[in-house]
């Protein structure tokens, strides 16, 4: 994991001037001095300065009292911050340009070469609107409003929301699919003070639903937020918002405040760049001012989570069901289902069909039907040839296997998982193996090096994958030993990537 720019930590501890001082202020202007705000404070001398200067990096590291290698070294584990030199910055706006594999169908390179002409560009794997491909953000982002609409506040007793839960089938959005209702009540048994923190750190590439319920049912998922801090009894709660949402900040900032009296405070903070910092320990690493290296597990979260406390994470849109659960009845939620899967879901589509967008579908629809009844069909001109059914991670399928329910553990039998329901479709006017060079590449940049079977397998994998023929048994006793010996999901579903060209679509591999 590394940085654009290349970081310069200083050889020796530099003595910050009044004037690095004073520029520290001006940007913190009046925020805690505290860990858990580190990343805060690096994204607000960003946010005045346009990136990050060695004088009041080096104020910063003294108010800290850290090392100013420590601040360095955090502030290079995350792409989005921008380390500068003493020279005068290049004065031209900063922009993120999607470069992943659905901006690249789009024509993200032509853009590209429009968009430098003005801007310092940073090619980027995803920015969360696929559906608008080839996407591009102006940083910093004006505010996007999201429409104010009255707050449903339930008052429903935690044990019935238990049982609803339970009886609906709701299992984790966020990628991992675990029972929501089992991870409520084994936070329960912990003892207090206890934490409810949200995901919406989106990062995996084709996923763009969490954006989609903050802007049009924040009301459904704050109400979520909202009883499942109730039934855990949370004393706080952290949003941990992928920075390039950054854009809603304000409106979910108004939206916090108006909350009731009663309900436990709630800190929004950005992440900053890092596709790992969706894995939930990493993303509690972050939340205290760390760079987000995975934990080793156990403990759990749930035993010892955010501070050491016992916390609950949930996904965004996890939450956001919960309400809808409660009107509905949990069995009545489940019945929604198709093919034998429980319950509703929201599928992020996109690439070669008529309409691409966020569709709430069935949980467990098959690839065809959502095509066909949510996507208006294919592309005009196209034929289904390919499709990931779980962002870069959850593998690449060939079309006949379009008629697999799209939920959670059919898809393993075929080397695939649903994830977090980012369905790229594909035809063969798309080069599979580019995109799966493209992906692989996505995982080398992301991993955040902490294991050797992660850190020098995803750049293994890339060379092996270059050769005209691939070598068949080196790359699978790779995948053999990243999936065993990597300590997240990073390393352990990158090998998805090769496995499933070879698997399925070995006629393109040698
Ligand atoms: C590399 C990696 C990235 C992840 N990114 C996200 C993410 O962006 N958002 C998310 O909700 N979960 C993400 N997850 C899954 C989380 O670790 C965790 O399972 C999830 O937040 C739990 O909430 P849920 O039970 O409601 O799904 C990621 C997992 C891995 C291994
Ligand atoms: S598997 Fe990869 S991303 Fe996960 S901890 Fe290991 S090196 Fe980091």
């Amino acid at each position: 994991m590394s940085n654009a720019s290349t970081p310069r930590p200083p050889a020796a501890d530099r003595r910050p001037t009044d004037a690095d001082q004073a520029a520290l202020d001006q940007a913190l202007a009046g925020l805690p001095i505290r860990r858990d705000l580190l990343i805060e404070h690096l994204h607000r001398l960003q946010d005045l300065f346009g990136g990050l200067r060695p004088g009041p990096l080096a104020a910063l590291a003294r108010r800290h009292n850290l090392p100013q290698a420590e601040i360095y070294e955090i502030a290079s584990f995350y792409a989005h911050f921008e380390i500068l030199d003493e020279n005068a910055p290049d004065p031209r706006p900063l922009a993120r340009i999607c470069d992943g594999p659905i901006c690249q169908m789009r024509g993200a390179d032509d853009l590209i070469g429009r968009l430098e002409k003005t801007h310092r560009l940073r090619r980027v794997p995803c920015v969360g609107r696929c559906a608008d491909a080839p996407a591009w953000l102006a940083v910093p982002q004006p505010p996007t409003p999201i429409a104010a609409s009255r707050l449903a506040f339930p008052a429903d007793d935690p044990l019935r929301v238990l049982d609803e839960l339970e009886q609906s089938g709701l299992r984790g959005m966020g990628g991992a699919g675990f029972p929501t209702a089992r991870k409520w009540r084994l936070v329960r048994e912990q003892p207090k003070p206890r934490t409810l923190v949200v995901n919406a750190d989106e990062g995996e590439p084709g996923t763009f639903k969490d954006r989609h319920l903050l802007i049009h049912h924040l009301p459904r998922v704050i109400a979520g937020i909202a009883i499942a801090a109730r039934a855990i009894e949370a004393e706080a709660v952290y949003v941990y918002l992928r920075d390039e949402y950054a854009d809603l900040i304000p409106a979910l900032e108004s939206a916090f405040a108006a909350l009731p009296d009663g309900t436990p405070p709630i800190h929004l903070r950005r992440g900053a760049g890092a596709y790992v910092c969706g894995e939930e320990t990493a993303l509690l690493e972050s939340l205290e001012g760390k760079r987000g290296l995975p934990r080793q597990r156990p403990p759990y979260a749930a035993e010892a989570g955010l501070f050491g406390r016992p916390t609950l994470i949930n996904n965004v849109e996890t939450l956001a069901w919960v309400p809808t659960i409660l009107a509905m009845g949990g069995k009545e939620f489940a019945a929604q289902g198709r093919h034998g899967a429980a319950g509703l879901r929201l599928y992020s589509l996109s690439g070669r069909v008529r309409n691409p967008g966020i569709k709430e579908a069935p949980n467990g629809i098959t690839t065809r039907e959502l095509i066909e009844e949510f996507g208006g069909g294919m592309e005009a001109g196209h034929d289904l040839t390919a499709f990931l059914p779980g962002g870069a991670s959850g593998g690449l399928l060939p079309a006949r296997l379009a008629d697999v329910p799209l939920t959670f553990g059919t898809l393993e039998p075929h080397g695939a998982f649903t994830g977090s329901g980012a369905v790229m479709v594909f035809s063969k006017a798309d080069d599979l193996r580019q995109l799966a060079l493209g992906l692989m590449g996505f995982f080398a940049h992301e991993s955040c090096g902490q294991c050797t079977p992660c850190r020098m397998g995803c750049g293994r994998a890339l060379d092996l994958m270059a050769t005209p023929r691939w070598n068949r048994p080196a790359l699978e006793s790779l995948a053999a030993v990243m999936r065993d010996a990597s300590i997240c999901g990073l390393g352990q579903a990158a090998p998805n990537v090769f496995l499933s060209l070879l698997r399925h679509f070995p006629e393109l591999v040698g």
